[in-house]
């Protein structure tokens, strides 16, 4: 039956990353990693990082009060609230009912939702969670808020320079910007360990980096073929990369999302899809005849696609890669921190178009999805007025660089700390933007406090909460 609300979405959202930083060279050469291994051949930037003082909890804090303030949303006007991490702090007590502080003054607690969780796709789910109910008959005319928090730390290796650290909250409801293409959702859920957190006294994953790697990419083909079956179905016409004016990718590290979208190309080419030309198919045909597996493997296609694909991808995915390839690998985050930087990019340009999103979470669960750009009246919720209270150049600008000798030290701080109790953090948060929540305590019975560095005058500016 057809949902009774209509263009149900995103109408709205803020990011949050840390303002600390270390740059994807240096780590490189303090890591005796060959020249240009993280940044060309991982295509990293930069990679955040949180201090003693930041959490995943007091990231989403800070990106829930700022979207309520900067957006102006009524608290009592919250009526579903998600979260999607798999940044483990407590194994029973949710992200979602450290977030329930912000809404004790108004005296909303009758907000449901709870944390989902499955390696990156956690958010997606969330995310999903909202849309449906808000699509629903069980939708009570309220918003529904969606956060994705993260913080990506990885032992001492070749997984390192991947990490990153940020919070998106993302505000849903109908009548949005950012329309849900419901019928077009497509998955690939099965089970393989190729990164997981069976150390419950580590953040650290286990993880075997190459089977990831293949997993990520047979889970994009079995998602983009569904994906275009059910599109064929439903539209009567063939789908091929012509059909969307943007794609979206889980980003790990950019080198993967540059492979992803060549491969989206291949799977056009082998079904004969108008997006590929004569001269693409003549260099693509010799690697028809591999098998799936052969195909994984195989650096010759891997080559000659991206090769093929390049000017596709400069148009429909380089607007996208901005946010992920300064910030690292947000796990929840990762993907939506993509389409922020699509947002920030491109915002004037973009109603009418159709974005395609790739969800892709270890373990596995992986989704396509996609989103039609619309322009809506409450100028609150326009495209450009999203960007603009994002601010995400000024806050891209003004992070502060550390040394890759004080992010491992950092680090070693953080492992020591990780399900640790009966500690004060050293409180300082000169380097945080006004508005910032940090964490103060976790005191004997493993509670933990957060403080709140004062919000800046004007909280509705682009410069609002600093930032
Ligand atoms: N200059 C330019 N490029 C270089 C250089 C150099 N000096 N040295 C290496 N490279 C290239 C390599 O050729 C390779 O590129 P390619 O894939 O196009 O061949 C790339 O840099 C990476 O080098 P590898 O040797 O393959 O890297 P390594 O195996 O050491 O680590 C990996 C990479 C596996 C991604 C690791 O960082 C990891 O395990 N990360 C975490 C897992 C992950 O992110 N998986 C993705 C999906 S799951 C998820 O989202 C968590």
């Amino acid at each position: 039956m057809a949902s009774q609300q209509k263009n149900v979405g995103i109408l709205a959202m803020e990011i949050y990353f840390p303002p600390t930083c270390v740059q994807q060279e240096a780590l490189e050469a303090h890591d005796g990693a060959s020249k240009g291994k993280y940044t060309i051949g991982l295509g990293q930037d930069c990679m955040a990082f949180c201090q003693e003082v930041e959490d995943v909890i007091s990231m989403s804090l800070t990106a829930v009060s700022s979207l309520l303030e900067k957006y102006n949303i009524d608290h009592s006007q919250i009526g579903r609230l998600e979260v999607g991490s798999e940044t483990v702090i407590d194994k029973s007590k949710s992200i979602k009912t450290f977030l329930m502080q912000i809404f004790e003054k108004s005296g909303n607690t009758d907000i449901e939702g709870v944390d989902s969780t499955n390696a990156c796709y956690g958010g997606t789910a969330a995310l999903f969670n909202c849309v449906n109910w808000v699509e629903s008959s069980s939708w009570d005319g309220r918003y529904g808020l969606v956060v994705c928090t993260d913080s990506a730390v990885y032992a001492e290796g070749p997984a390192r320079p991947t990490g990153g650290a940020a919070a998106i909250a993302i505000l849903i409801g109908p009548d949005a910007p950012i329309a849900f293409e419901s019928k077009f959702r497509a998955s690939h859920m099965f089970h393989v360990y190729d990164f997981y957190k069976p150390d419950l006294a580590s953040e650290y994953p286990v993880v075997d980096g190459k089977l990831s790697q293949t997993c990520y990419l047979m889970a994009l083909d079995s998602c983009y073929t569904r994906y275009c079956k059910k599109y064929e179905k439903l539209e009567g016409k063939q789908f091929s990369l012509d059909d969307a004016e943007y794609f979206v990718f889980h980003s790990p590290y950019n080198k993967l999302v540059q492979k992803s979208f060549a491969r989206l190309l291949v799977n056009d080419f082998l079904k004969g899809a108008s997006s590929v030309d004569e001269a693409a198919k003549e260099k693509l045909a010799p690697f028809s005849t591999l098998t799936d597996d052969e195909s994984y493997q195989s650096r010759d296609l891997e080559k000659v696609s991206q090769q093929l694909a390049k000017s596709l991808y400069d148009a429909k995915v380089q607007p996208t890669t901005l946010v992920p390839k300064q910030i690292g690998n947000m796990y929840t985050a990762s993907l939506y921190a993509a389409f922020v930087s699509l947002v920030h990019n491109k915002h004037s340009s973009l109603v009418g178009n159709r974005v395609v999103m790739f969800s892709y979470g270890s373990g596995l669960t992986a989704t396509m999805f996609s989103f039609r750009m619309r322009e809506v009246d409450d100028s609150r919720f326009s495209l450009s007025n999203i960007a603009n209270v994002m601010n995400v150049g000024e806050k891209l600008k003004s992070r502060n660089e550390i040394t890759p000798e004080k992010f491992v030290e950092n680090l070693k701080l953080m492992e020591h700390r990780y399900g640790g109790k009966d500690f004060v953090t050293n409180k300082d948060c000169s380097l945080l933007w006004p508005g910032t929540y940090y964490l103060t305590e976790v005191d004997s019975k493993y509670r933990r406090f957060y403080e709140r560095k004062p919000v800046g005058p004007n909280v509705n500016g682009s410069l609002a909460n600093g930032h």
